[in-house]
């Protein structure tokens, strides 16, 4: 087997495992935009993907799908629980997310996550050529970039946080946080969704670790720089603006608004079930429009898509109850025949019913507490290529730098957000359209290839001051 050019490191790999009903299985591309982003380049040159295949059981070998190169990591299924479950979902998740829940700090959890971290960092280290580019993804990585130099001081590696990087103050709460800054100081280059994110960790890498700062520079003591600056992720917004046009998704769409009851108007929220969306207080505030005769259920549905989403951790099984409890008792209240007020479906769907949903929804919401990005967002615009339509969008969202023309809210202001939904429901035509117009405008000219491409290319200029240093 060739060794690879471009290494991409994330904890998943871009395939999904499906059992058949003989006891078979194959491989199916998962939906993720970093897939669709990366997938032209890891086909033109020598690519490989690392990543854990998402079930315990799992030790395979490397194997070629849709022309991709995959090397699965096996986590055993106590690894599962400390270093997936445990370290990265029950520690770095919360404390990244705002401590939104709180975070647990457990020692075995730690160790499980370098354990794992030095398989992945070896793994990489067999299968990159000399001098190749590794692009290490994901807060479940941060130590990947050091352990790799260690191991190989010819590659150019790059890191990217999908997710938030908290404040100095919360960040240091964790008993490990030298050990996760140095980590990261491993890569050439460290990407962030926004700029505040960046600064957070410039500045720590000055107070906790003593390195010399100069805006996104960092010289470490041996004269190595490290970059660390803002890539706002992106999606394939073309390529969802054509599934939003097919036939089958128009089809769906009209199918979709018919059995809610046209000519009601549909809210919709899509996320993964996860506390940090703030799914909960959005439902309640449409439950409140509702109840205080602002909205009627024969004029407005609410419907809301939960993707099941990390069961095992005990603060997603709390949530689950409590959406549940939550949109049983506001239909128990408010719904009449036929009207439920909430439409709740707690399963994933493909794209093409996602697309469909997106075309069908007069106004969607999306409350996070704290998101990265939010690609929700930037789908539902990229879907709606009439230009009508509305965004509501917290401005604790990535995506909110970006789309600024959204009905922006602050997710713990209850009545901000019921006068926010009142706001996008009333809206007219013309409102909507030059909203969505500027929103698309953005979205068509900076999609995930040209975010993969312009860090790739910044790996690569900081590649090239490394060499002549
Ligand atoms: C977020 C994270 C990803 C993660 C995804 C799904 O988007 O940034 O790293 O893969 O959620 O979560 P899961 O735990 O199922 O991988």
């Amino acid at each position: 087997q060739d060794k690879a050019d471009l290494v991409i490191v994330a904890n998943r790999l871009p395939v999904d495992r499906f059992r058949l009903p003989d006891g078979s299985h194959e491989w199916r591309r998962s939906p993720g935009g970093l897939v669709t982003a990366l997938e032209p380049v890891m086909r033109s040159g020598d690519g490989a993907w690392i990543g854990w295949p998402g079930s315990p059981d799992d030790d395979l070998e490397p194997f070629v799908e849709d022309g991709m190169q995959l090397v699965p990591v096996h986590l055993s299924a106590q690894e599962v629980e400390e270093f997936y479950e445990g370290f990265s979902n029950g520690t770095l998740w919360p404390l990244y997310h705002d401590v939104v829940a709180k975070p647990e700090f457990h020692r075995e959890w730690w160790d499980a996550y370098v354990t794992v971290n030095r398989r992945f960092a070896e793994r990489v280290a067999s299968v990159a050529a000399k001098g190749a580019t590794v692009w290490v993804q994901d807060y479940q990585l941060q130590l990947v970039p050091q352990m790799l130099r260690d191991l190989r001081s010819d590659l150019s590696i790059g890191f990217y946080l999908h997710i938030p990087f908290p404040p100095a103050e919360l960040f240091s709460q964790l008993p490990w946080r030298r050990q996760i800054l140095e980590g990261l100081l491993g890569a050439d280059l460290i990407g962030f969704q926004r700029t505040g994110a960046a600064a957070n960790f410039v500045r720590l890498v000055r107070s906790r670790v003593g390195h010399k700062t100069h805006r996104d520079t960092i010289t470490l003591p041996e004269g190595r720089v490290v970059r660390a600056a803002a890539f706002p992720i992106s999606i394939d917004s073309a390529g969802f603006e054509e599934l939003a046009r097919s036939e089958g998704v128009t089809r769906r769409a009209e199918e979709i608004r018919r059995a809610l009851g046209s000519p009601r108007k549909i809210f919709l929220g899509i996320d993964r079930l996860d506390y940090t969306k703030g799914i909960y207080a959005r439902l309640k505030a449409f439950g409140e429009l509702i109840r205080d005769g602002r909205l009627d259920v024969e004029d407005a549905v609410f419907v809301q898509v939960a993707t099941p989403s990390r069961e095992r951790v005990e603060q997603y099984r709390i949530l689950r109850d409590d959406i549940d409890r939550l949109v049983g008792q506001i239909n128990g209240d408010l719904g009449r025949i036929g009207r439920p007020a909430i439409s709740y479906m707690h399963s994933s769907y493909p794209r093409e019913e996602m697309a469909a949903l997106y075309r069908a929804a007069d106004i969607m919401v999306v409350t996070p507490y704290r998101d990265g990005m939010n690609l929700v967002a930037k789908e539902y615009v990229a879907c709606r290529f009439e230009n009508d339509g509305a965004l509501v969008l917290s401005e604790f969202a990535g995506a909110a730098d970006e789309l600024k023309q959204a009905w922006l809210i602050n997710p713990y202001d209850i009545n901000g957000i019921k006068d926010a939904l009142m706001a996008a429901f009333h809206s007219d035509a013309k409102e909507q359209t030059k909203r969505m117009r500027a929103m698309r405008k953005t979205i068509v000219e900076h999609d995930v290839a040209e975010w993969a491409a312009s860090f790739l290319s910044c790996l690569e200029e900081a590649d090239s001051l490394r060499g002549r240093a």
